[in-house]
């Protein structure tokens, strides 16, 4: 069975793990700092806290950059339920806009909408690793001042406007290193930030809001091993055994990229080649590259006769497993009922993107072959519909 998405891992990584749990410290360890560093020299960015997973990332971000009661962000409602949770966990109201319906990512003109005073951030997310508009986003964000935040747990590695995901001019950007994800450290996270002091309180934060340099606390000269609990923090730490597998998965990163792309120029010309212009797919665009996260297809289930449902359970029985991201978050009881003034407004565009969407499987180890099968079963199973 083919999954929509799972980890690449060799041996190469399975000893970094093990020479890990040969050294003195699991946790608090030098791997810690390490990892920090490679991934900010990745993405081009000077600080990087890493932590327990993408939503810790979430929480830590919004929880550093002040965001809380009586606050507003204004997100997408086409997103893992993380990017809006972490805004409940520091107290904030998510105001949910519409989407492009051709990439599934913010309109800016439904942002610009729903700026109120209260409103604190924008947090865009990458769907499927397709960076959003990002220019326009942070131009009005700094024009009505208020915060830029990238939910990029889809986007490692992506490019926007030449600069790699991460290394732009965002508040915080966010990754996520589940399994699916393009590397993996088990569960993991990462925030990135552009200004040192920011870093500090993120660290502080993921460490029960613990503060150990004696010359910020007022500690006494020979009192090395004090440390004071200033605010309330977290254990959001990644051990140093997760940050010995990121380090050896991120010398991998280029090459995992390299095959999600190739794999899904693969698709786009087997789709064309047996579809023709039916079966619509996330666009290229000109000034961005994808990080393919997800490879996403755009599907008239109307129109072959069959409910999404029919078409998942079929292709599964063909050995074909898929997936929908996303539910649009409203969808769900909890952010229903969190946001019961959100639930009056239209989004056609989301309406749009989440009645077609089915993500297909992509990981590196996929094969061209496994893609042309998994393009043969959709055309039987829709193809027979007809
Ligand atoms: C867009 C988005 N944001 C946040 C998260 C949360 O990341 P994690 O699973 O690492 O907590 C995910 C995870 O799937 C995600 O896809």
């Amino acid at each position: 069975m083919l999954s929509y998405g799972r980890q690449t891992i060799d041996e190469a990584d399975i000893e970094a793990v093990v020479s890990a749990l040969r050294a003195p410290l699991l946790t608090c360890g030098p791997l810690v700092a390490r990892f920090e560093a490679a991934l900010a020299t990745y993405v081009g960015a000077e600080h990087v806290s890493v932590c327990s997973s993408g939503t810790a990332a979430l929480h830590l971000a919004y929880a550093a950059l002040g965001i809380g009661e009586g606050d507003e962000i204004i997100t997408t409602p086409i997103t893992f339920s993380a990017t809006a949770a972490a805004a409940y966990y520091v107290g904030a109201t998510v105001r949910i806009a519409d989407v492009d319906p051709r990439t599934g990512n913010l309109s800016i003109q439904s942002v610009e909408a729903l700026i109120t005073p209260k409103t604190r951030a924008i947090v865009a997310v990458h769907l499927g690793g397709l960076p959003a508009d990002m220019a326009e986003l942070t131009q009005l964000a700094r024009r009505r001042r208020i915060r830029i935040i990238e939910d990029a747990c889809h986007a490692l590695g992506a490019t926007y406007r030449g600069t790699k995901v991460g290394g732009g001019d965002a508040d915080a950007v966010v990754f996520s290193f589940h399994p699916v994800k393009h590397i993996t450290t088990g569960e993991g996270g990462a925030v990135v930030v552009r200004d040192a002091r920011l870093k500090h309180r993120i660290d502080q934060l993921r460490q029960h809001g613990i503060e150990r340099d004696p010359e910020l606390m007022d500690a006494p000269p020979e009192g090395r091993w004090v440390y004071e609990v200033q605010e309330l923090g977290w254990n959001y730490r990644l051990s140093d055994l997760s940050c010995a597998l990121g380090l050896s998965q991120l010398a991998k990163l280029d090459q995992f990229l390299a095959a999600r792309r190739s794999l899904a120029a693969h698709y786009r010309a087997e789709l064309a080649r047996v579809f023709g212009t039916a079966i619509g797919t996330q666009p290229e665009l000109a000034d961005r590259e994808s990080a393919y996260h997800l490879f996403t297809v755009a599907i008239e289930f109307g129109r072959h006769g069959k409910p999404r449902d029919q078409v998942m359970y079929e292709l599964a029985q063909l050995g074909v497993g898929t997936q929908v991201h996303y539910v649009p978050l409203l969808q769900h009881p909890l952010h229903a009922q969190r946001n019961p003034s959100e639930r009056a407004r239209a989004r056609p565009g989301a309406d749009h993107y989440y009645a077609r969407t089915l993500s297909l499987p992509l990981y590196p180890q996929l094969s061209s072959a496994d893609v042309s099968h998994v393009v043969e079963s959709l055309h039987r199973v829709l193809g027979e519909s007809r």
